[in-house]
């Protein structure tokens, strides 16, 4: 790994038991700032469960335990001092499915500033016009802000999403599978709009799509059984994986 990288998130000796079964073993990962790492490895293997811990989601589990820490940007968010609305606005999540509130354009990017007691329309206005550029969706939607998200094509209700968690002007940027529901025209704008979101923020991202991950990531980690099996730069990952267990994914010979 290049030196000139800077941590972000830095997993350290994690641990996640849902009620006795132990579905975290022990992680350790860096994600490194703007730039995207990818998840990868078969069903079941913990990467959704491994991002959910990124921004205590899942802490709504009652069977949840955790061991080790998180740190971003140097900070336990599993400390006592955190305030988990706080860490979920700078770590937002982007979910396989788009899901969009039954609410018009305006109201769905704007959401997080009423809820925040933002009510100055100026101001809304600039919020949305600005996250909705930068989603790639402001030519498409700036004469449709009134009408309602969930009457968009799948792919705009996605960037949808994307722009919804722009405006509250995250850090890092989660998603689990955010292409799955996409044709490959539409995941193709997803990961444009990813490369481009890059430059400013951190972005993990779980996928299936091996493709994807080799085209997309700067690094990715190959996980199996609740364990990360191997981290690198992806092009190193995709080439000359270090682990035979890796190397038997990559190549389709897993299972
Ligand atoms: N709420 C839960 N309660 C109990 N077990 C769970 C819960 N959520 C996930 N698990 C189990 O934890 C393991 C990891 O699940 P997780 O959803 O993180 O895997 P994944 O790698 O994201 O899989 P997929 O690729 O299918 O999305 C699985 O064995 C799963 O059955
Ligand atoms: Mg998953």
């Amino acid at each position: 790994m290049t030196a000139s990288t800077q941590t972000k998130v830095d997993v350290q000796a994690f641990n996640l038991h849902y009620g006795a079964f132990h579905a975290l073993k022990n992680i350790s990962i860096k994600f490194v700032d703007r730039k995207i790492t990818a998840l990868i490895g078969p069903s079941g293997c913990g990467k959704s469960t491994l991002l959910r811990c990124l921004n205590r989601m899942n802490d709504l589990i009652p069977t949840v335990r955790t061991e080790g820490r998180i740190l971003l940007d140097g900070r336990n968010i599993y400390g006592s001092d955190i305030d988990v609305c706080d860490l979920r606005k700078k770590v937002g999540m982007v979910f396989q499915r788009p899901n969009p509130f039954p609410l018009s354009v305006r109201d769905n990017v704007s959401f997080g500033l009423r809820v925040a007691g933002q009510s100055d329309p100026a101001q809304v206005d600039a919020v949305v016009e600005r996250s909705l550029r930068a989603a790639w969706l402001w030519d498409a939607l700036s004469d449709k802000l009134d009408e309602p998200a969930l009457e968009l094509p799948l792919d705009q209700q996605q960037r949808l999403c994307v722009a919804r968690l722009l405006a509250i002007e995250p850090e890092v940027i989660l998603m689990d599978e955010p292409c799955s529901a996409l044709d490959p025209i539409a995941t193709s704008r997803i990961e444009e709009l990813m490369l481009d979101l890059r430059r400013q923020y951190t972005i993990v991202i779980v996928t299936h799509n091996m493709q994807q991950a080799a085209r997309i990531s700067d690094f990715s980690g190959y996980m199996l059984l609740g364990d990360l099996i191997e981290y690198d730069v992806t092009k190193t990952l995709f080439t000359s994986p270090r682990d035979p267990r890796t190397q038997d994914y990559i190549s389709g010979r897993y299972g």
